[in-house]
C-alpha cells in the first residue's frame, strides 16, 4: 500500500489532501508542527528513516507574509530549512518528494503568464524563503515536484474566500488591479494526487484556468452567496502591494507533459461554497 507522509497536515492544503485521500487505499501519515517541526533536522530525519514514506507532501510553510517579514530568521528556517530536511531523508529512503512553492517568487511585474522557464525574481522575505526552499529541492533529490500556485483557498485556512465571507464590516476593501487565478486547495490536491502517480519530476504551475482581479474574484463570491457586502475598489498602488500585482502562472509544463487540465476558476470556486455551505 502507497505511504504518502503529509507535513503542515492541518492547513489548507493538508486538509484538503487528507479528504481525497481518506476513502483510498493509500496509508496517510499526518504531521503538523505540534509533532514534528520541519526546520528540525534530526526529528525530520528519524520519523522517516522510522516510517518509510514512500513518498512526501510538504504541506507545512510559513505562508503569512508579514510574519515572514518580521522575522527572517524563521521565515528561512521553515520555509527554506524545511524542505532541505525532507529531501535529505527521502533521499536516504528513496521517496517523492513534493514541494509547494507560490507565485510570489516572481516579481509580478510581466504582462503574460509566467511559465516555468521564467525567471525568479522574489521580493518580499515570504517570496526569499520560498525560493531558497525550491533551490534546496533542487539540490538535494531528483525524485520532486515543485508545484507553485496561487490564490488558493480551503477550509481551514485564513484565505480570501473566508476572509470576505467572515467579514463584519459593511464594506470590504479590495484592490482591482491585483491579477491571478484563484485555485481551490482541492483541485490543487486533485492534480497533486494525479502528478505523485507519474515519474514527471520537475517544476510545475498548477492553478485554475482563467485570470480575474481581486475585485472580480470578490464579486464572484457575493454574487454566489448572496452576501450583501459593499465593495471598495481600492485600486492599490505598486507601493502598497506586498504581493505580485501580476499573479498569473501558465501551466504549461502540466499541459505539455501530462494533458492534465485544471479546471475553470469559478466552477472550483461554486464546488467549494457548495461543500463549505453543507458543512
Ligand atoms: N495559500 C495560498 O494562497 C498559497 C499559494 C501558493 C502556494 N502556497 C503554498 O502551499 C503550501 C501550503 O499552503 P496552505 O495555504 O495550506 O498553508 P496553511 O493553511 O498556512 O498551512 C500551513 C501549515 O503548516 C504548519 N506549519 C507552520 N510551521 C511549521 C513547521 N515549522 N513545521 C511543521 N508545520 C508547520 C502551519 O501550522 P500553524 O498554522 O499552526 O502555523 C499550518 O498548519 C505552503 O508551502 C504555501 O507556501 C499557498
Amino acid at each position: 500500500m502507497l505511504k504518502i507522509w503529509i507535513t503542515g497536515s492541518n492547513g489548507q492544503i493538508g486538509t484538503a489532501l487528507n479528504e481525497l485521500i481518506e476513502p483510498l487505499d493509500i496509508e496517510i501519515l499526518n504531521t503538523d508542527k505540534d509533532e514534528i517541526d520541519i526546520a528540525d533536522t534530526n526529528e525530520v530525519i528519524r520519523f522517516g528513516e522510522i516510517n518509510r514514506p514512500d513518498v512526501i507532501i510538504n504541506c507545512a510553510a510559513i505562508t503569512d507574509i508579514k510574519e515572514c517579514a518580521n522575522d527572517k530568521d524563521q521565515a528561512f528556517r521553515v520555509n527554506a530549512l524545511g524542505p532541505r530536511n525532507l529531501c535529505i531523508v527521502a533521499r536516504k529512503i528513496g521517496a517523492k518528494v513534493v514541494q509547494i512553492s507560490t507565485d510570489d517568487i516572481f516579481d509580478g511585474t510581466n504582462d503574460q503568464p509566467y511559465n516555468e522557464f521564467d525567471h525568479p525574481n522574489p521580493k518580499t522575505v515570504y517570496g526569499c524563503s520560498k525560493k531558497a526552499g525550491e533551490d534546496y529541492v533542487k539540490e538535494f533529490t531528483h525524485k520532486h515536484f515543485i508545484i507553485r500556485s496561487n490564490w488558493v483557498y480551503g477550509k481551514n485556512g485564513n484565505n480570501f474566500v473566508n476572509e470576505l465571507l467572515n467579514c463584519k464590516e459593511k464594506i470590504f476593501d479590495v484592490s482591482s488591479n491585483q491579477l491571478g487565478s484563484p485555485t481551490s486547495a482541492k483541485d490543487l490536491a486533485r492534480a497533486i494526487l494525479y502528478l505523485i502517480s507519474t515519474s514527471e519530476y520537475g517544476t510545475y504551475h498548477i492553478t485554475c484556468k482563467g485570470v480575474c482581479s481581486r475585485y472580480e474574484f470578490a464579486q464572484a463570491i457575493k454574487e454566489k452567496t448572496g452576501s450583501l457586502i459593499e465593495l471598495n475598489d481600492i485600486c492599490s498602488s505598486t507601493d502598497e502591494m506586498i504581493r505580485p500585482a501580476y499573479a498569473v502562472l501558465d501551466n504549461f509544463i502540466l499541459r505539455l507533459v501530462n494533458e492534465y487540465e485544471m479546471p475553470d476558476w469559478k466552477e472550483s470556486l461554486d464546488e467549494y461554497l457548495k461543500e463549505i455551505k453543507e458543512g
